[in-house]
């Protein structure tokens, strides 16, 4: 799995997570994820799995065309990074199966611990090694829910499953999408999350 530069999924040295699996099964039952979005989830991985450039294509082409938001992929007097842009997009890519496919366990909270720092201060640009701006507001990372959920819903159509099949699909990931950036924003949150 190493492949992907500063993939760090399974590094056992992952620092574990502040937050626990009580805390996250609290969590799944407020966004009202249960074992049926698990297995949404896994269809939607098989569906996703053959459409994930065009899916970085389309998510890609959102941010590129905001440049209040390419201003993260940028240096601080705005010049994009390419090679930074490009490097994201194949983690990003792990991520998209990451989410339908991993179980949700002590591993997953602390990758998500580490996708989140990677989106603050205390560690953004460090696994790329680029001198961008510092770190994502949380404004942005909240906002980004709809996005990255709306644009979702015609590729979970590909596959030519029934309309329910697709509703449940979404959903799910709305859901999932929700609870991790609800985990994301435990860095920019700690005292009060
Ligand atoms: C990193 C997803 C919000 C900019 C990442 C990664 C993922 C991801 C999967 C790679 C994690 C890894 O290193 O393995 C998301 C999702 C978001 C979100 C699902 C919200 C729903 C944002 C926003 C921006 C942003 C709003 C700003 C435009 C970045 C940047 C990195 C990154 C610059 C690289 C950080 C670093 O230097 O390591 N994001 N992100 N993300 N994301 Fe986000």
């Amino acid at each position: 799995m190493m492949t992907t530069p500063g993939y760090d999924y399974d590094d056992p040295s992952l620092r574990p997570s502040p937050v626990t699996l009580d805390d996250l099964e609290k969590l799944k039952a407020t966004v009202l994820f249960s074992s049926a979005d698990e297995a949404a989830l896994k269809t939607a991985g098989d569906v996703l799995a053959p459409q994930i450039d065009q899916i970085l294509d389309v998510w890609y082409g959102f941010v590129g065309a905001n440049p209040h938001l390419v201003a993260y992929f940028s240096t601080p007097s705005g010049t994009p990074l390419p090679d930074y842009l490009a490097r994201v997009r194949a983690r990003f890519a792990h991520w998209i199966l990451d989410t339908c496919n991993r179980p949700y366990d002590e591993q997953w909270l602390a990758y998500h611990q580490e996708i989140a720092i990677r989106h603050t201060a205390e560690k953004k640009n460090e696994t790329d090694h680029v001198d961008s701006v510092p770190y994502i507001p949380l404004r942005y990372m909240i906002g980004f829910i709809y996005p990255i959920t709306a644009t979702i819903r015609p590729f979970l159509t590909a596959a030519g499953h029934r309309e329910e099949e697709v509703e449940a699909m979404f959903n799910a990931w709305f859901k999932s999408v929700t609870m991790q950036v609800t985990l994301w924003s435990y860095p920019y949150a700690k005292s009060v999350w």
